[in-house]
């Protein structure tokens, strides 16, 4: 294969923080190792317009401990069209770039896997999403950062729960995985935690409930992933209401506030040794690949497996949150 001389990176679907470390690492090694270096700005849908601007060391100053992402994101409904990444291709080939570095989650590296499968550009992924529901890494960009935004906010809220003895449904991000409910849920010491790895826990919780009712706990605090089978906080809460009136029953959906904020140490380093790894994995004459970590190690995972695999949550560890709630 001709040496690559010129690369592009994008940020495509939910932003996640560390998602500028990743962009700053890729700049920079690109640039040490005299590739030249171009930002594709909103994703996919910049791709397919030619939305281009070269990347210099400076560019990405100051950017490390920032949230969000520099490029802009967007979820790009064209490019899952055969016409749409024909749009990009040719505006790839126009600009003369050799390779591109993906940033993002499901969406993004399945769009990456089918423009891999039609075209001759070759792509490496990395992985960014708060849900770190990807195969192939133990550990995505971004959800360190949420975790800790929703173990802060959680704390907040069981200070109001235990003053007025109430019970509070939490509802955290998620789309299909439990991975952030989980381990907040660990992390809070919540009583319950529902997650759509599990199915029937609701009758579970209501008997939970019972005993806790008799027990007088003085406040619960049950999480409950986005993406669980009960419809989410405001159903399931509606569901125990009517069975346990004498609860004080609340609802707090977390939401957006999750993305945001400045990154962890964790997803910081993190973002940096996948962003040098993806342009060294280029200039090895990878393509089709996502990088990760895994036992702490640099690994590599085609996109074939990364999207295709499902990532487990350890559910029998479940028991472990059970045990300690008490
Ligand atoms: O994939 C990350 C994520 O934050 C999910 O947890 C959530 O379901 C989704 O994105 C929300 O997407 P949007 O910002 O497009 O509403």
């Amino acid at each position: 294969m001709a040496k690559i001389k010129k690369i592009g990176v994008l940020t495509s679907g939910g932003d996640a923080p560390g998602m500028n470390a990743a962009i700053r690492a890729v700049t920079r090694t690109g640039i040490y190792n005299r590739l030249k270096v171009i930002g594709i700005r909103h994703g996919y849908e910049g791709m397919i317009n030619g939305h281009f601007k070269e990347l210099k060391a400076h560019s990405v100053s100051d950017i490390i401990q920032k949230g969000g992402t520099i490029l802009k994101t967007a979820r790009s409904k064209t490019f899952r069209t055969i016409e749409g990444r024909k749009q990009a291709y040719e505006k790839l080939k126009a600009e003369g770039m050799d390779a591109v570095v993906v940033i993002g989650g499901d969406g993004t590296l399945t769009g990456a896997r089918k423009f891999s499968e039609e075209f001759d550009i070759p792509f490496v992924g990395i992985p960014g999403t708060i849900d770190n529901d990807i195969y192939g890494t133990d550990y995505t960009i971004g959800y360190d950062t949420a975790l800790n935004t929703v173990v802060e906010a959680i704390d907040k809220i069981r200070d109001t729960a235990s003053s007025h003895n109430r019970l509070f449904f939490i509802e955290v991000m998620g789309r299909d995985a439990g991975f952030i409910a989980y381990r907040s849920g660990i992390a809070c010491g919540a009583e319950a935690i529902l997650i759509p790895e599990i199915k029937g826990q609701v009758e579970g919780l209501k008997d939970f409930l019972e005993k806790g009712f008799k027990r007088r706990k003085s406040a619960n605090i049950i999480i409950v992933s986005e993406g669980d089978e009960s419809g989410g906080a405001f159903s399931i809460a509606k569901k125990v209401k009517k069975d346990f009136v004498d609860y004080d029953v609340r609802v707090s959906i977390l939401g957006h506030m999750q993305r945001g904020g400045t990154p962890s140490a964790y997803d910081r380093v993190t973002a940096s040794l996948f962003g040098h790894a993806a342009v060294q994995a280029l200039m090895d004459d990878q393509k089709s690949v996502m990088v990760g970590m895994d036992n702490g190690e640099i690994s590599h995972c085609t996109f074939n497996k990364a999207i295709k695999k499902n990532k487990t949550l350890d559910v029998e560890k479940m028991d472990i949150a059970e045990i300690l709630s008490i």
